[in-house]
């Protein structure tokens, strides 16, 4: 079904490059499962902490033109029911599984990288980069490049997993950090996290319309950013990149492809496009390829 879509990510091979990024119907094996039975390659949990976090009180999304502001807070059951979600998701599927997990320390993330080295995850991914904890742990990590390698250095000292990076789009020096998380040993990066946050205002009952005020930006109208600079920290790092922001359409994931991301992840778009938003893209992909007269998407070189 996905013949010339096949890709290659860390020496493992998946059926096309689509990936259920972090946040997106994700905290349990079934959700997962569904993205997979729709198309999705890969699949990310919900970042996981130490403790389970109810997250923030709704509303927590809700959409704009171009795109949608979330608030979640993080919401999730905690590392170890977490990690069992993911046994019981590779009871019924061998699909890679990315878990992902949030601390505001580096003996937290070593923590939770051992737990992480007894799942049966494939790699593990370091969100360092949250919009919407700043009120309570200060701005994210993913702000600067020391910290980010002091993380990454800890983390690989001690997993057995590979070690993904996922960082932020909200500074001056993405490059700079993506090399910093690279020189610690990261063995790929991840971006871009959501833009912002950013604000919207319900104009007639005059107050914010997500109850924590402000939340990261997602959807089509980030895909610029996204885009831009997929394209410079590829062409600077030796590592993979998977891109992703804002990505709806098949023509959206070849430009990420174009861009120089290994990989793709599809997020807001399910709640645009549905859960069968993999499958659309996939073939969507499909038919640019017939058009380019191209027969595998390797064929779909970075430009310069
Ligand atoms: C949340 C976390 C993120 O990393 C993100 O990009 C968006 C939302 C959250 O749980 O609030």
């Amino acid at each position: 079904m996905d013949k010339g879509l096949e890709a290659e990510f860390l020496g493992v091979k998946t059926v096309n490059p689509l990936v259920l990024p972090a946040g997106i119907m994700d905290v349990s094996y079934g959700s997962m499962l569904y993205a997979v039975e729709n198309g999705a390659a890969v699949v990310t949990m919900k970042s996981l902490t130490l403790a389970p976090r109810e997250g923030n009180k709704t509303p927590v999304y809700t959409e704009i033109e171009g795109g949608a502001i979330n608030s979640m807070g993080l919401c999730n059951p905690g590392i170890d029911a977490g990690l069992m979600e993911i046994e019981k998701f590779k009871e019924h599927s061998d699909v890679p599984v990315i878990a992902s997990v949030f601390a505001t320390s580096a003996e937290d993330f070593v923590s939770l990288s051992s737990s992480v080295n007894d799942s049966k995850a494939d790699f593990i991914e370091l969100n360092l980069s949250c919009p919407n904890v700043s009120s309570e742990f200060g701005i994210p990590l993913a702000a600067s490049s020391e910290e980010v390698a002091k993380i990454v250095t800890a983390v690989k000292k001690v997993s057995k997993k590979p070690v993904l990076a996922k960082l932020s789009p909200n500074t001056y020096n993405v490059k700079e950090v993506a090399l910093g998380a690279q020189n610690a040993g990261a063995d790929a990066v991840v971006l871009i996290n959501t833009l912002g946050p950013g604000m919207v205002i319900d104009v007639y009952a005059q107050r914010p319309v997500i109850s924590a005020k402000f939340g990261g930006l997602s959807g089509p109208c980030v895909r610029p950013v996204a885009i831009k600079l997929v394209y410079e920290v590829s062409r600077a790092l030796d590592i993979p990149v998977i891109g992703m922001g804002g990505v709806s359409r098949g023509e959206d994931a070849v430009e990420m492809l174009l861009a120089g991301a290994t990989l793709v992840g599809v997020g807001t778009a399910v709640a645009h496009r549905g859960i069968t938003v993999y499958r659309k893209i996939c073939n969507e992909i499909l038919q640019y390829m017939d058009t380019m007269k191209y027969s595998s998407i390797q064929d779909i070189k970075p430009i310069s």
